[in-house]
């Protein structure tokens, strides 16, 4: 039995669904356990463009249990959207499965949301504004609203009154907007209980039954390590915990159910929203990492904002393997560096003031002193072979081996799956990693 743990390790959009996708073939189950629909992807498959935001993308296989956990947040309304899509392009949602427990996003969350960042100006984070900050707020305050709140309308009405008064005067008062009425919510968010009534499961009880079966399960992370609640770039983060421990409080199975760990990152660093990001580009590098005009464009699925852009940080990677054990790395998007005269990769962090140099993430810097130490790596642009055209390690350009060599030493883990292109074919599963090697 396998049971993986696939996450961002950067800040989001490293390609997991391509690394998912090629996985979920062999898994049992596919769970999502944190995030809403501020995640997005899409998925070519069968010759169409699947779009995901909380449904996982394992769905795309027949029989594949697909999971939503309880430490999730779902817009019933998003969700059920989504849901209709996909049935509309002729999947399958029976093996769908939602955790009573998981924290519903209700229409307050998302006008607060907005206002909030109004209200943030300049120190705006760039939210996704899908109420996601305020619905975990709400959790961790205990005045939520759950999926198990919505399927019983005295349950739903309780709740309700004791919150929405609160929400109101927030609205009204300090934002300056219309209040909601609370007799249109509850017919409106019974209905969609009513709707999501049957996918109802104990997400937790289905997992160690799983586990039990020595079935396969994998733990589909959103966002990544750096947009973590805790261990990110806080304010600038997301309000979830994406790293592997998010996977076990997430969806109710204990950390020894977890035994793999594959973090996904990109060859480079890209990042939306607001927030630091050290080894940032700008001008014809940029362009050339931006891959602007291709379908591999960097602009959010969710959102459509163009992604920042910059240097492989390998700082911030050694953060991610720490916080997530992490057991090996799918790199994705190495075909992009093809056209790159030399290559930087970040080793260290530097105080511009102090000159102190950092080689772990400094927690106590503020990062705008920080400027990062790089290493210059020879580029590949003028070798016969391409990263693009390879489908074995071996065939890399002698080049491009050396800066994935240098990337496994100083991270001390192996990289053993490497995107080479946006197909579901371009890609090189070099050596997987035991636990993994089983299901690839
Ligand atoms: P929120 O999750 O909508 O609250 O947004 C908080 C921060 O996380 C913002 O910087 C967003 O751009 C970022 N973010 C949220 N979801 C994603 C994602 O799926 N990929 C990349 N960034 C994300």
């Amino acid at each position: 039995m396998v049971s993986l743990v696939v996450l961002g390790a950067q800040w989001g959009d490293e390609g997991k669904a391509k690394i998912v996708d090629l996985l979920a073939e062999k898994a049992d189950y596919v769970v999502r356990y944190q995030g809403g629909n501020n995640a997005g992807h899409t998925v070519t498959a069968n010759g169409k463009k699947y779009k995901f935001h909380l449904v996982p993308s394992g769905i795309l296989y027949s029989g594949k249990k697909c999971l939503i956990g309880n430490g999730t947040v779902i817009d019933p309304k998003a969700l059920l959207s989504e849901m209709q899509a996909l049935e509309n392009d002729g999947l399958d949602l029976t093996s769908l499965k939602i955790s009573p427990l998981a924290h519903v996003t209700m229409p307050y969350h998302i006008l607060i949301d907005a206002a909030q960042e109004e209200a943030r100006g300049e120190n705006k984070i760039g939210t996704t504004v899908r109420g996601i900050g305020p619905t975990y707020a709400d959790k961790i305050s205990r005045t939520g609203i759950r999926i198990k709140d919505i399927l019983d309308e005295t349950l739903l009405r309780t709740r309700l009154e004791a919150v929405l008064p609160e929400k109101n005067a927030i609205l009204s008062k300090l934002y300056n907007k219309p209040e909601l009425d609370l007799e249109n919510i509850l017919e409106t968010y019974l209905a969609y209980g009513h709707s999501l009534r049957p996918f109802i499961t104990d997400v937790s009880l289905d997992l160690f039954n799983a586990a039990k079966n020595e079935e396969n399960i994998l733990f589909e992370g959103a966002q990544g390590t750096l947009l973590d609640i805790d261990h990110g770039t806080y304010p600038f983060v997301t309000s979830s915990n994406p790293i592997a421990g998010g996977a076990t409080i997430g969806t109710g199975v204990g950390p020894l159910a977890i035994n793999a760990v594959i973090g996904v990152a990109k060859a480079f660093t890209t990042r939306v929203g607001e927030g630091p990001f050290p080894t940032q580009l700008d001008g014809d590098l940029a362009k050339i990492l931006v891959a602007e005009g291709t379908p591999w464009a960097e602009f959010g699925t969710t959102t459509g904002r163009a992604r920042k852009v910059g240097w492989l940080d390998l700082v911030l990677l050694k953060l991610a393997v720490r916080v997530s054990s992490i057991s090996s790395f799918a790199l994705t998007k190495l075909d992009v560096l093809d056209d790159m005269e030399t290559i930087q990769a970040c080793i260290a962090y530097k105080n511009k003031k102090t000159g102190e140099v950092y080689h772990d993430f400094p927690l106590c810097e503020d990062m705008a002193n920080l400027e990062p130490v790089y290493k210059e790596f020879a580029g590949w642009k003028n070798e016969r072979s391409r990263c693009r055209d390879a489908r074995s390690r071996k065939d890399l350009p002698a080049n491009a081996k050396e800066y994935l060599n240098f990337i496994e030493e100083t991270l001390g883990v192996s990289i053993d799956i490497i995107g080479v292109g946006p197909d579901r074919e371009e890609i090189i599963i070099d050596k997987s990693p035991f636990q993994a090697r089983s299901l690839v």
